[in-house]
Order: C-alpha cells, then sequence, then structure tokens
C-alpha cells in the first residue's frame, strides 16, 4: 500500500510552480502545441517559439490553412522538425475530421501524426482534467526516487506507471503532472537532489538512502559518431544554389546549401569531382571557407563549407534552386546552415 501525497505535491506547486505562458490557458489546441514544442527541447528555448507561435497561429484553423513552409519558417531553429509537419498534419486532420476541435478521447488522439503515449496522457491531464499520469523523462526519475527504483525493467516501469496514476487520481491531475515536472527539473535533477525542498521528502526511498542520485541508475550513453559533410556556397551574379531536403528524413522540408556526405579524403579535386557529379559539370572550387560542427542527440556532424562557382545556370540537383543571396531569410534552414552562412559573411568581410 503506497501513501498518497499528492496534496503536499500540489501545495508545493501553487507556491514554487514556474510561470510559464501555456499555464495561462486551458486551451487544448495551446496545451498540445506546447508539449510538442517541449519534447526534446528546454523550457527557455521553448518560450518564446511558443509566444510567436501563438501570435501568428491563434487557432487550429489558423495552422491548417497556412502551408508547410509557412509554418517550418516559425519553427526555425527549434530542431526536431519532423514535430512541426506532424503538428501540420494533424492540424489539418482536425480540422477536417473532427470540426477543428482537438479530440478528447486517447485513442483518437494516439491516431493523430506526433502523438503518443505521453502526449495524448500530458494534453488530456491538463486541458481536459483526466486522471491520467504523463510519464517523462524527469516524472520517472522523480518516481523512481520515491520507491527506490534502481533499474528501469518492466517490472518497475509498471510499479512507476501504478504510483503516478494513483498521485493524478485527484481534482487536479494535470497540476499534478506539471508539479512532477517542476520537481522533476528544478529539485530532482539527474545531477542534483535538493532534499530539503521536497515536497515528497518523507516518501522517498531515495532520500532515506546515503546517496539519492543514485536511483534509477543510467546507462552510459554510446559516444555519438561523427558523419562528415561537404557543403557549396555555389554562386553565380549575387545569386546561390540552394535545395530542399526530402520529407523523410532529417531536417526533412528545410532548405539547405547543397550538402554531401564525403567519407573519402579531404582532397580538393575529389570534392570539386562530387559537386561536378551532382550539381553540374562547369563548377569550380575557389575555396575552402571553414568547418561547422554540430552535434545532434543521436549523432555529430562536420560540415566543411566551400565556396563554388558555377558558369551557367543549369542546376542537375532535384529540388534545388537559384536564390538572390538577400532572400535567404524566406526560406528555412537548419541551424547547421545558418552557420555555415554566417561563416561566409564573416568571410566577405574579411
Ligand atoms: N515539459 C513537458 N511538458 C511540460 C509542461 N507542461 N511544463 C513544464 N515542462 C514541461
Amino acid at each position: 500500500m503506497y501513501y498518497t501525497n499528492n496534496n503536499l505535491i500540489l501545495d508545493w506547486y501553487d507556491t514554487n510552480k514556474r510561470n510559464l505562458p501555456w499555464r495561462l490557458t486551458k486551451d487544448p489546441y495551446k496545451i498540445w502545441l506546447s508539449e510538442v514544442m517541449l519534447q526534446q527541447t528546454q523550457v527557455s528555448t521553448v518560450i518564446p517559439y511558443y509566444k510567436n507561435w501563438i501570435r501568428k497561429f491563434p487557432t487550429v484553423h489558423s495552422v491548417a490553412k497556412a502551408n508547410i513552409d509557412e509554418v517550418l519558417k516559425m519553427w526555425e531553429g527549434l530542431g526536431y522538425y519532423k514535430r512541426c509537419r506532424n503538428f501540420h498534419s494533424a492540424a489539418n486532420i482536425i480540422v477536417t475530421e473532427h470540426n477543428g476541435i482537438l479530440p478528447n478521447s486517447y485513442n483518437i488522439l494516439l491516431g493523430l501524426p506526433g502523438i503518443g503515449n505521453y502526449m495524448a496522457s500530458a494534453i488530456l491531464s491538463i486541458a481536459f482534467n483526466e486522471n491520467l499520469p504523463a510519464l517523462d523523462t524527469n516524472l520517472n526519475r522523480v518516481i523512481s526516487r520515491i520507491l527506490g527504483i534502481k533499474k528501469l525493467t518492466k517490472w518497475n516501469k509498471n510499479r512507476i506507471n501504478k504510483y503516478a496514476t494513483m498521485l493524478v487520481r485527484c481534482q487536479r491531475p494535470g497540476d499534478v503532472n506539471q508539479a512532477l515536472m517542476d520537481i522533476g527539473s528544478q529539485l530532482c535533477t539527474a545531477k542534483k537532489a535538493l532534499c530539503s525542498s521536497c515536497p515528497s521528502q518523507n516518501y522517498c526511498k531515495a532520500f532515506q538512502s546515503t546517496d539519492p542520485l543514485k536511483f534509477p541508475q543510467t546507462l552510459g550513453k554510446k559516444p555519438a559518431p561523427t558523419t562528415k559533410y561537404v557543403a557549396g556556397y555555389i554562386s553565380l551574379n549575387k545569386k546561390i544554389i540552394i535545395n530542399r531536403r526530402p520529407n523523410n528524413g532529417m531536417l526533412g522540408g528545410l532548405w539547405q546549401l547543397p550538402t554531401f556526405e564525403f567519407k573519402q579524403s579531404k582532397n580538393t579535386a575529389d570534392i570539386e569531382c562530387l559537386f561536378r557529379k551532382k550539381v553540374g559539370k562547369d563548377i569550380n572550387i575557389e575555396g575552402k571557407i571553414g568547418i561547422v560542427k554540430h552535434v545532434y542527440s543521436h549523432l555529430k556532424t562536420e560540415v566543411a563549407l566551400y565556396l563554388c562557382s558555377k558558369k551557367n545556370k543549369s542546376i542537375k540537383l532535384d529540388n534545388s534552386k537559384w536564390i538572390k543571396i538577400n532572400d535567404v531569410k524566406q526560406y528555412t534552414f537548419s541551424n547547421v546552415n545558418h552557420k555555415l552562412m554566417q561563416l561566409m559573411g564573416d568571410k566577405k568581410n574579411d
């Protein structure tokens, strides 16, 4: 038999909760948006994106009406662009099949692109007051510590789920979930345990142990492999070539300077040969501009930028076009591409 400590958790939340813009509303569309943006992204990064988005797209209808380019532009810099494309597709389904109203059924929500168990539970508990636990990494850690769980086995995950379900069995399930999220991000993080400020201290097995940080054990992550690319700043008469990445891969639907994986030597002649094969025979490399490194959650990339010239306007590359250098802002690029263009700008100003 577990003791319930949800009243203590809610009291703590009422005085210590973070003041976040999506906590000023119960609008299911806005709660859904916040949860999508918060997946894998820090609260402080999300806040300005959330506010700008709501200003531009205040309703599901306004997102559904917009085209994918407009929508991606509002997501530019937030990363994991699949989330944005899924959100746009789901908004269209909600408008065409659900009268523009976000469904309040777990199974229907799960059928929408980008909505999984966590997301459906978070939306239903926060916006519709359903007694569902929203078990993200923070909640799993906090409850593992309360229960003294070291290994996240299937059995133990089931115990965590039962405990969380018991905690949200009250009048304010969304607030219990969000309180646990705040406890997990402020007091009970992977690196620190500020037990003296925690409302669950008296219920917590980890607190009673010699080292609360040992709960739960974290598996050492394998170091991410590095993939190397070459990118071309290919110019002709104050215009450059950009191409659109396929929708179904990483950074899907975003624009980029023509970029190719490059495994072999860093010999300029080989790289020129690659650009000629992929983009056009009339390309020359003028020089190497520099390298941009970027770390994603699962891989590291290293992109070497080359300044190239081209003699005529024909392009072999799929989904590509010439744009005026000054029109770059009209397209959505990844952070890496922004860094590459910054590098190019710095070089020009040298
Ligand atoms: N992370 C995911 N959802 C959140 C929320 N509603 N509040 C704060 N952090 C979160």
